[in-house]
């Protein structure tokens, strides 16, 4: 566990004057390769990152949810019988939803006072929000005395942002923090949800995260408008190759060229991006199964540069963080991760050269923009989990 499990007690017990009986906790996470393609059904390879959301909680009688979310130092409440969302306690959203979308589907849900605390970076681009989500689904199941299985798990946390929360995002997510494996990141298929773990097992290379410093949301972002330009791809392509498809998945890069003026020249880039990231991301597991560092730099390098060019979720702070990344010696690759337009990089370092790099990147990163970034070593880190104390 990143966060003091003690310290949590003793927090939770300053905040409601009574003892805990659980912790649930969940992890944040870095997507290695396959990025915008989940929602067009196709392949990512994220790992869980050693850095976690933590609920420290004991049940209540009534169909309260009491929450003190110790890093913003806010409180918020809910009724159970009420799930709507909470302008004024914006975070409250991820539990309620989540309580919302058990009750859904006909599981209990129980009252609880419960604290909340994490160091999983806000806004950066490494899932704090599924974090959350993850940590309240486990905090529900233990209290509730039920186990929803892996893959349903993630579905209820994507239903619930699209849903709930109205934001268009895919699967990759709520499914790598539910079933992250210690030492192992996760090839998964966004449309059968067949995944594999697969051992990050270098003994000369480590992943190595960046935060740019920019801070992104999601809702705020251009994130729903990438979806729509996926989709409008995808009718386009329907109607040039007269096959029937639902995803970007469906099309190969044949019938891309086949349809390039019977579509917007933005949205034929778009497409072009997630086409190939897909070829991309399953070839990136292939060298990460034979231990192919060169090969799989390079494939992160080839990400970074279709994200920026074609799909245009950089900016000019993540372009100057990669730029300055593979600028130092011991970078096999460095690309932007997550929805982007913001937050991190994730980064194949030689091992005997990390601290070099992290100094070199820190000191030249600050010359060129002003700010101060930050670097998060982390092992690939086991999934969502729950303790009763
Ligand atoms: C966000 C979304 C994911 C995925 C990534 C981009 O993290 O929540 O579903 O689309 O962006 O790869």
């Amino acid at each position: 566990m990143s966060i003091a499990l003690k310290d949590a007690v003793e927090k939770f017990k300053e905040e409601f004057g009574r003892v805990p009986s659980f912790v649930a906790r969940a992890p944040g996470r870095v997507n290695i390769i396959g990025e915008h393609t989940d929602y067009n059904h196709g392949f990512v390879l994220p790992m869980a990152i050693e850095r976690e959301t933590v609920l420290v909680g004991a049940p209540r009688r009534d169909r309260q949810i009491y929450v003190y979310a110790a890093n913003l130092c806010r409180r918020g409440v809910a009724d159970i019988a009420n799930c709507v969302r909470n302008r004024e306690e914006p975070w409250m959203d991820y539990l309620v939803g989540v309580a919302h979308e058990l009750l859904q589907r006909g599981l209990p849900v129980s009252g609880v006072d419960a604290l909340v605390w994490g160091d999983v970076p806000i806004g950066a681009g490494l899932s704090s929000s599924a974090s959350l989500e993850m940590a309240t689904l486990a905090m529900f199941e233990h209290l509730g005395s039920f186990q929803l299985e892996g893959r349903e798990a993630a579905q209820l946390g994507k239903r619930m942002e699209n849903e709930f929360l109205g934001v268009k995002s895919g699967i990759m997510d709520q499914f790598i923090v539910r079933l992250g494996r210690e030492n192992c990141a996760l090839f998964l298929d966004c449309r059968t949800e067949d995944f594999e773990q697969i051992p990050v097992a270098f003994d000369n290379a480590v992943f190595v995260i960046a935060d740019s410093g920019v801070k992104r949301g999601l809702a705020g972002s251009k994130y729903n408008e990438r979806v729509q330009e996926c989709l409008e791809a995808v009718d386009a392509l329907k109607k040039s190759s007269g096959k029937s498809g639902t995803h970007l998945r469906d099309f190969g890069l044949e019938d891309l060229g086949a349809a390039k003026h019977s579509m917007r020249e933005v949205v034929y880039r778009r497409a072009r991006h997630v086409l190939t990231e897909n070829e991309r991301t399953r070839e990136a597991c292939n060298a990460l199964r034979h231990g192919e560092l060169v090969r799989l730099g390079t494939l992160m390098n080839e990400s970074d540069e279709s994200l920026r060019v074609d799909y245009e979720v950089t900016c000019p702070e993540l372009d100057a963080l990669t730029e300055i990344a593979r600028s130092v010696p011991g970078c096999y690759g460095a690309r932007m991760t997550g929805a982007g337009f913001g937050g991190c990089t994730v980064n194949l370092v030689a091992k005997d050269k990390v601290q070099h790099f992290a100094d070199t990147v820190l000191s030249r990163y600050r010359q060129r923009t002003g700010i101060e970034s930050r670097i998060i070593f982390s092992r690939p880190a086991p999934g969502a989990s729950v303790l009763a104390l």
